[in-house]
């Protein structure tokens, strides 16, 4: 039996995340090393879906490996809290200004947890978010029309419409928690919100008391306190995850000190929220490592290089969103997409998602736009339409 045949027998579809499902059934990964996976058939690709934009290290970072391997030697999860998770919320604390964190295991979690905290902080039920955006898993951010999904006190708006969200405060204002935004969201495109869209919003969630919300699972990697400081604004609550656990699972949310109080077990009436490994000491110490290794120099870098990939692709006649280190390729084949990209010795996402990482070399990055060129661009007898 083949390693597909093995795997569908005993996970639907033969896998555990739905987003890495390609059709008839993707390869299975049994190698990583810096920029570079080796797939089941002994095919060599040059990672630029990095776990979702997670690995921004790559694969096997020696520094990274180390601390994770240390922290493990001395005891991979405690009935205690530890040292290590004060190192990371001290270090995230630093480099976003963000008073407080509270960490989890994934970006779902995390989610989950902010919206927790805003109806928790307001007493208040209702949450906006807008259509097309991905949050993660929870129920509360995916479409309520999916199935096992049930989904309540969620107001859906369309993406970049003030309108809709100023009828929605005036209407539903004091019973609105948060309004949630992806300040670049993936799904709905990878296009960077407009900034007088995000400072109207801002305006507005503080007319209505209502938090605003940023969700930086994605975008964290792009400026060195998140996204949203390039924008010049001061979120109530952000949620991270993917780079700041170093490649291993991890999520977070930060807020001031008031707005996470009800986490505070010293609180009457607390939010009671556990995780069996939530905040383990390899993660956090793997992601100190990572974000200690991805300073303001090392984050202008690649983000310079993305831009600079973006804009040849541009000029080879290639439809390109995103910004910085993260790109996203526009088509409507995305499986045709991913499949040429792939034996062209380039991993992307399912979508069209691309993230860069600090191992890459100019060569890879060149591979990259030949394969990208050559699969898409305007000229390409076998362009994908
Ligand atoms: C913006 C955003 N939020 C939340 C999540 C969920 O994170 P995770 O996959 O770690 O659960 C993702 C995942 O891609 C994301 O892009």
């Amino acid at each position: 039996m083949t390693l597909p045949d093995r795997a569908r027998r005993v996970l639907p579809g033969g896998n555990t995340r739905t987003t890495l499902f390609v059709p008839p059934n993707p390869p299975y990964a049994v190698r990583g090393e810096g920029a570079i996976v080796t797939d089941h058939t002994g095919h060599r690709v040059i990672d630029c879906n990095n776990n979702y934009t997670s690995l921004i290290h790559g694969h096997a970072h020696p520094e990274i490996l180390d601390a994770a391997t240390e922290a493990a030697r001395s005891g991979t999860a405690f009935g205690l809290p530890t040292r290590s998770e004060v190192a990371l919320a001290e270090h995230l604390r630093e480099r976003t200004g963000i008073e407080q964190w509270r960490f989890c295991n994934s970006g779902s979690e995390a989610v989950l947890m902010l919206l927790r905290a805003a109806r928790a902080r307001t007493g208040r039920d209702l949450i906006v978010r807008f259509d097309g955006s991905y949050h993660g898993t929870g129920d509360a951010v995916v479409s309520p029309e999916a199935p096992g999904v049930v989904s309540e006190s969620v107001l859906v708006l369309p993406q970049n419409d003030l309108e809709a969200v100023r009828k929605t405060l005036r209407a539903h204002g004091e019973r609105v928690a948060a309004v949630l935004i992806d300040l670049m969201p993936n799904r709905a495109g990878l296009t960077p919100a407009d900034p007088a869209y995000v400072a109207e919003l801002r305006d507005l969630t503080r007319k209505y008391g209502a938090l605003l919300a940023v969700d930086e699972v994605i975008t964290f990697r792009l400026h060195e306190g998140g996204l949203h400081q390039r924008y010049g604004i001061r979120p109530d609550l952000v949620s991270v995850g993917k780079i700041i656990g170093g490649g291993f699972p991890v999520g977070a949310v930060g807020g001031s000190a008031e707005v996470l109080s009800p986490f505070d077990p010293r609180t009457p009436g607390p939010v009671s929220w556990g995780g069996t490994f939530s905040a383990n000491p390899v993660t956090m110490a793997a992601g100190l490592t990572a974000l200690n290794l991805f300073g303001t120099k090392e984050i202008a870098d690649l983000n310079h290089r993305g831009d600079e990939l973006r804009k040849r692709l541009r000029e080879g006649g290639v439809p390109v969103n995103g910004s910085g280190s993260l790109l996203r390729l526009i088509t409507p084949d995305t499986t045709k997409l991913w499949w040429a990209l792939y034996e062209r010795g380039v991993l992307t996402g399912t979508n069209g998602l691309l993230a860069l990482s600090t191992p890459m070399t100019p060569d890879d990055v060149e591979q990259v736009a030949e394969a990208v060129l050559t699969t898409l661009g305007g000229a390409s007898p076998d362009a994908i339409g």
